[in-house]
C-alpha cells in the first residue's frame, strides 16, 4: 500500500510507520521535522505544518492517509479537503474520549461530546474529546464512506510520552529492587483497558486494507485484565514479588489521591470516569483487532523505560512521587493498626 501518515514521529505514528514497513508499504510522513528528525530508512518525508500551507500535499496519489494529529475540526477538514481527491481512504485516530460520558460503557452509537465554541483552539481536559469528535465529522462529511475513524483508550507500550502505563512497571521494579512495599490502587479484581500501540497500528492497517469504514472502538476487550493481573504481569517483568498495599477507593480519597494522574489507570469505582476502561469494542474484535500477551506489553515497555537516558527516565507530573507515596503508606498503616 502507497501510504501517506499525518504525523509519524511520536509514539502511536512511530508504531504506524513501523508497521506499515514491516509489511512492505511504501510510507511518507507529513510533519513540521520537530518532534524527531531520525527516520527510519525508506521512509519519505514532506516537511510542513498542518495548520500552514498544505501544497505540498498536491500532485501526489495515495492509498490511504492517516491522520494521527488531529486535534482541530478547522485544520482536519482543511486536511481532508487538501487529500480528498488523490487519497483511497481516510483514517483518521481519534479517541474514546468522544463519547459525551465516561460514567457508563460506551459503544460505538453512543452519544458524542458536545462543545459550543467549536472554533475554540485550546486542547485541553475539557475540549479535547468533543472537539475530536467534530474531527471525526469533518473527516466523514468529505471522505464519506471511504472514512475509517479509529477511537483507541488509553494507548500504552514502548515510546508513550504520557507514561501512565508505564509508570507500573518501573514502579514495581523499583519495589523489587528495593524490597519496599508500594501502594495498589482501587480493588485488585477492577478490569482495566488499554490498547498496545503496536496492536492499533496492526488494526488500523488492516482495517484499511479490508476497506473498512466508520467507527471504531479500538481496545482490548472488557475483561483482558485486572489491577492484579497488570501487577502481576509487572512483578515477571521485574523478576521478583514485590509487597503490595492495597488502598480502595474510599482510602485513597480520603488520604488526597487523585485518580489517573496521581495514580495511574485507578479510576474509583462510581465515579464520572468509571466506565472508561469498560468500553464495548466488539466491533473492532470482530474486524481484526488482535491484542498481543499482556506479559509482552509490559517486558517491552520496561525495557524501553531502562534504555531511556537517565534524564529522560522521570515522570514529572504522572504518579505520585516517592515521598508522597511514602507519606500515603504510613497514614495506611497508621489507620489499619489496631486501637487499644
Ligand atoms: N496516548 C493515548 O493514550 C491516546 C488515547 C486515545 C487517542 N489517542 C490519539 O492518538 C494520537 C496519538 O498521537 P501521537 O502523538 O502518538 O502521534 P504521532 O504521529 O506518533 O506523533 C505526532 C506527530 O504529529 C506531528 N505534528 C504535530 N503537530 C503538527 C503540525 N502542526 N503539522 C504537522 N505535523 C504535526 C509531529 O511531528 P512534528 O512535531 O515534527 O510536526 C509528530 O510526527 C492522537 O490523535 C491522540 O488523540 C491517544
Amino acid at each position: 500500500m502507497k501510504l501517506l501518515i499525518i504525523g509519524g514521529t511520536r509514539f502511536v505514528g512511530r508504531h504506524l510507520v513501523a508497521a506499515a514497513l514491516a509489511r512492505g508499504d511504501q510510507v511518507t510522513l507529513f510533519n513540521r521535522g520537530q518532534t524527531s528528525a531520525a527516520l527510519p530508512p525508506g521512509v519519505a518525508w514532506i516537511q510542513g505544518d498542518r495548520g500552514g500551507d498544505l501544497s505540498a500535499l498536491r500532485g501526489q496519489r495515495w492509498d490511504a492517509v492517516i491522520d494521527t494529529c488531529g486535534y482541530l475540526p478547522a485544520d482536519v477538514a482543511r486536511m481532508a479537503g487538501a487529500l480528498d481527491a488523490s487519497v483511497g481512504r481516510f483514517a483518521f485516530i481519534s479517541s474514546v474520549s468522544v463519547y459525551a460520558s465516561s460514567a457508563t460503557c460506551n459503544h460505538e452509537d453512543s452519544p458524542l461530546g458536545h462543545i459550543d465554541d467549536t472554533d475554540t483552539t485550546v486542547v485541553d481536559g475539557r475540549t479535547y474529546g468533543p472537539l475530536k469528535a467534530l474531527c471525526e465529522q469533518a473527516v466523514v462529511q468529505r471522505c464519506g464512506t471511504r472514512a475509517l475513524i479509529v477511537r483507541p483508550g488509553l494507548v500504552v507500550g514502548p515510546h508513550d510520552p504520557t507514561k501512565r502505563f508505564t509508570w507500573w512497571p518501573a514502579r514495581v521494579a523499583r519495589a523489587v529492587r528495593d524490597g519496599q512495599p508500594m501502594l495498589a490502587p482501587g480493588a485488585p479484581g477492577r478490569p482495566l483497558q488499554f490498547i498496545d500501540a503496536r496492536d492499533l497500528a496492526d488494526f488500523v492497517l488492516h482495517a484499511l486494507d479490508a476497506g473498512c469504514g466508520g467507527a471504531y472502538n479500538a481496545v482490548a476487550p472488557g475483561g483482558f485484565t485486572t489491577m492484579q493481573g497488570l501487577l502481576d504481569a509487572c512483578a515477571v517483568a521485574a523478576g521478583g514479588r514485590p509487597s503490595l498495599v492495597w488502598a480502595n477507593d474510599g482510602d485513597l480519597a480520603r488520604l488526597g489521591v487523585e485518580p489517573w494522574m496521581q495514580m495511574p489507570l485507578w479510576l474509583p469505582e462510581g465515579g464520572e470516569h468509571a466506565a472508561f476502561m469498560l468500553v464495548d469494542q466488539r466491533r473492532a474484535q470482530a474486524a481484526g483487532l488482535r491484542q498481543r500477551d499482556l506479559g509482552d506489553t509490559v517486558a517491552d515497555t520496561l525495557a524501553w523505560w531502562r534504555a531511556l537516558p537517565t534524564a529522560q527516565r522521570q515522570f514529572d507530573n504522572t504518579g505520585l512521587s516517592p515521598e508522597r507515596e511514602a507519606q500515603v503508606l504510613v497514614a495506611l498503616a497508621d489507620d489499619r493498626q489496631p486501637r487499644a
